[in-house]
């Protein structure tokens, strides 16, 4: 963990999370659950991601999110598709970055000193599961290299779940290798 620090503090974040995408994969392993690879995942990325106050999983369930495994202060529960900026997320399957919580038409505060967030969604093989939200206390936290590094981060996750009924179209190409 020391490595990716020190990685962060010297510059360069595809560096940085070039390696937070490998320390996952390792902490992940065998393991195919959503629930414990969400936890872990989000205690993870709270341990070592500066200036986040909430990292957390929303899992979709027909139209609305449902609060999963996550990290900071306790959130809103349930979440409609379209509302808010996870709503946004799994209804248009894009990621969105706000620089601004104030600026965003619908943003819903679970914590009030959110200022700017992130949130990619997790789609699996076409199929929406659900959306990884991070929350800084910070304006202007997130750029286009964090908004790249969140995917990649959550391209390893989706990786670790169970895919057993689905054929594997990867040609060899390991989960990690596309963090790079
Ligand atoms: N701010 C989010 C709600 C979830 S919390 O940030 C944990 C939103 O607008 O969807």
């Amino acid at each position: 963990m020391q490595s990716i620090v020190r990685a962060a503090s010297d510059g360069t974040k595809a560096v940085f999370y070039g390696q937070l995408c490998e320390q996952l994969g390792r902490l992940l392993g065998d393991e195919r659950g959503f629930v414990p690879n969400a936890a872990n995942t989000s205690a993870l990325l709270f341990q070592l991601l500066p200036d986040v106050n909430w990292v957390g999983f929303y899992a979709a369930e027909g139209r609305e999110l449902v609060l999963g495994p996550f990290q900071g202060k306790p959130a809103c529960v349930r979440i409609p598709f379209g509302k808010g900026v996870c709503g946004t997320a799994a209804a248009e399957q894009r990621t969105v970055l706000v620089p601004d919580v104030e600026r965003f038409s619908g943003h819903i505060a679970c914590d009030t000193a959110s200022q700017s967030e992130l949130v990619v969604p997790l789609i699996n093989w076409g199929k929406l599961l659900g959306v990884l939200d991070i929350d800084s206390a910070s304006l202007n936290r997130f750029d286009e290299d964090d908004r790249e590094g969140i995917e990649s981060i959550a391209a390893v996750f989706l990786s670790s779940l169970a895919t057993s009924d689905l054929p594997d179209f990867t040609n060899g190409v390991s989960e990690l290798d596309r963090c790079r």
